[in-house]
């Protein structure tokens, strides 16, 4: 197994020599592909992508996904509107019987749990970029699966690594024989069986949900201007069939996946960062509110939506005018990919940076590491959006910022997560401040809103922080 991390050799394995590579096929990888199984987050030419590229990519499009700006920032009020109040919105956020792990709520600070909150957002985006607007009514089912798929996998991944380790320790070390025990126990690597039923019944549970939205749909097809039901009615131009009714439900299934963890994660660390840096949430602000779409009551732009003259502004000249919340969520996932680690396996013998790869071996790649390599990037751990001017992307090598991956299998959602969090920062800086939110027992007189926790990065599938960070979402006069 290598890790590839120079933009040189990335290039080679992403975009120059993409067909000397299959998809990463490693026991890590192999449970989340039998997940995501015949969705287009698996599939590779040989078993049908182009097909279903097809059938379901102009709607990933810009020209598609553009147009719903309006509706993600009119989602993403409604939203925050929820978290507010001095108990961190707690009763309206959480009303009915939600499971502890999904709730926004915060018993013990005047806030709420930032994670929940960002599932429960980016999954109503989700739903405004492909799924329709009902996909509320599944909330609580899909964030729970997917949370639990996630911790199981890295239990998983966590025990693959150790054995890994275990079995290649020199005997001279003499370790104690718990520790042996403990890396060395599993050289099969073989799921629990108590492990793999919970990973079926989570299973279970997001298959019922993505039933539940199809059928739905399936009554009503154009009802709602969504990609669903436009996928329900398409038929391929080459061989005129439309997708089979579990196909599709298997790609509800992998996008779920793909398209709610990966914006979740980067949302939070956006929160993150910016709870820590008032200034940057006053120069997003400024720039949102010379919006038509998010000017203050009483602006001029406010008075030409409201007055005689029709709202101009679109979904394009929206995003177009945002051109600074823009490079703050690529640093924020530059500094914090939300997929830290992908891969692939050598399908023939090659020559990647001057090292020969036999067939059959693993590379890995790694946003994170690359993102923070100090060749192409000055004090790579600090937060400084002025890294994506367009001077200074010009002046660095295209391989060195990669947190969508690039060439042919590069993510068919960037231009969804891209606009969805360019218009959910925007609307939440126009509106709210973000600061950190006061644990119960410590006084307001101690306690620093802007001074942000320390958090270790907790690395499986998705890159989130390890703990439960609390925020307040304070509306502005
Ligand atoms: C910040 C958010 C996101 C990040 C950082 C991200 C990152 C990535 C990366 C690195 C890959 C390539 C993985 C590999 O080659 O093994 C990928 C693939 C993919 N992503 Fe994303 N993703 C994000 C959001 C989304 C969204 C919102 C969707 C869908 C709604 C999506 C759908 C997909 C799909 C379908 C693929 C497989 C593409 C193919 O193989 O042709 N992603 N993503």
């Amino acid at each position: 197994m290598y890790l590839v991390s120079h933009p040189d050799d990335l290039r080679y394995v992403l975009q120059s020599h993409p067909s000397e590579f299959r998809a990463l096929d490693v026991p890590g990888s192999r449970d989340f592909m039998r997940v995501v199984r015949n969705s287009v987050v698996n599939l590779h030419e040989e078993d049908g992508w182009t097909r279903r590229i097809r059938l379901i990519g102009p709607e990933f499009n810009e020209q598609l996904v553009v147009p719903k700006t309006p509706e993600m920032v009119e989602t993403t009020l409604a939203t925050l509107a929820e978290f507010e109040g001095d108990d961190g919105g707690a009763t309206r956020a959480d009303p009915g019987a939600v499971p502890e792990s999904v709730q926004v709520r915060a018993p013990d600070h005047d806030g709420v749990r930032l994670l929940p909150a960002m599932q429960r957002l980016t999954l109503r985006l989700l739903g405004v970029s492909l799924f329709g607007p009902d996909i509320r009514a599944q909330e609580t089912e899909i964030i729970e699966s997917v949370d639990g798929l996630r911790d199981l996998f890295k239990q998983r991944q966590t025990r693959l690594v150790a054995s890994y380790v275990g079995r290649r320790l020199p005997d001279e070390l003499h370790l104690p024989t718990f520790l042996q025990e403990g890396l060395g126990a599993d050289p099969t690597i073989e799921l629990g069986s108590r492990q793999d039923a919970r990973i079926e019944a989570y299973v279970d549970q997001l298959v019922g949900a993505a039933d539940a939205i199809i059928e739905r749909r399936l009554r009503t097809p154009r009802a709602y201007d969504d990609a669903l039901g436009t996928w329900l009615c398409r038929r391929d131009p080459v061989d005129g069939e439309s997708l089979d009714p579990a196909t599709l439900r298997q790609e509800v299934l992998g996008l779920l996946i793909a398209g709610h963890a990966t914006v979740t994660a980067g949302m939070t660390w956006a929160c993150y960062l910016l709870a820590a840096r008032p200034e940057v949430q006053e120069r997003i602000r400024a720039e949102a509110r010379e919006t038509e779409l998010l000017a203050p009551h009483g602006e001029a732009a406010c008075a030409v939506a409201l007055g005689e003259e029709p709202a101009t502004e679109d979904g394009e000249s929206f995003i177009d005018a945002l051109p600074y919340t823009r490079r703050v969520w690529q640093e924020t996932i530059r500094l914090y990919p939300p997929l830290p680690v992908f891969g692939r396996t050598a399908d023939t013998d090659t020559t990647v940076g001057g090292e020969t790869l036999a067939e059959g071996t693993h590379v890995l790649i790694s946003p994170y590491v690359t993102h923070r390599d100090p060749e192409f990037w000055d004090d790579p751990g600090t937060f400084d959006p002025s890294r994506f001017e367009p001077e200074a992307v010009a002046g660095r090598h295209e391989l060195a910022y990669l947190p969508f991956s690039k060439g042919r299998h590069a993510c068919l959602g960037e231009t969804i997560a891209t606009t969805e969090a360019v218009a959910a920062l925007a609307a939440l800086c126009s509106t709210y401040r973000v600061e950190f939110a006061r644990p119960h027992d410590v006084a307001p007189d101690e306690f620093d809103p802007h001074e942000a926790p320390h958090v270790e990065l907790d690395s499986a599938i998705n890159l989130q922080p390890d703990r439960d960070l609390c925020v307040r979402f304070t509306p502005l006069e």
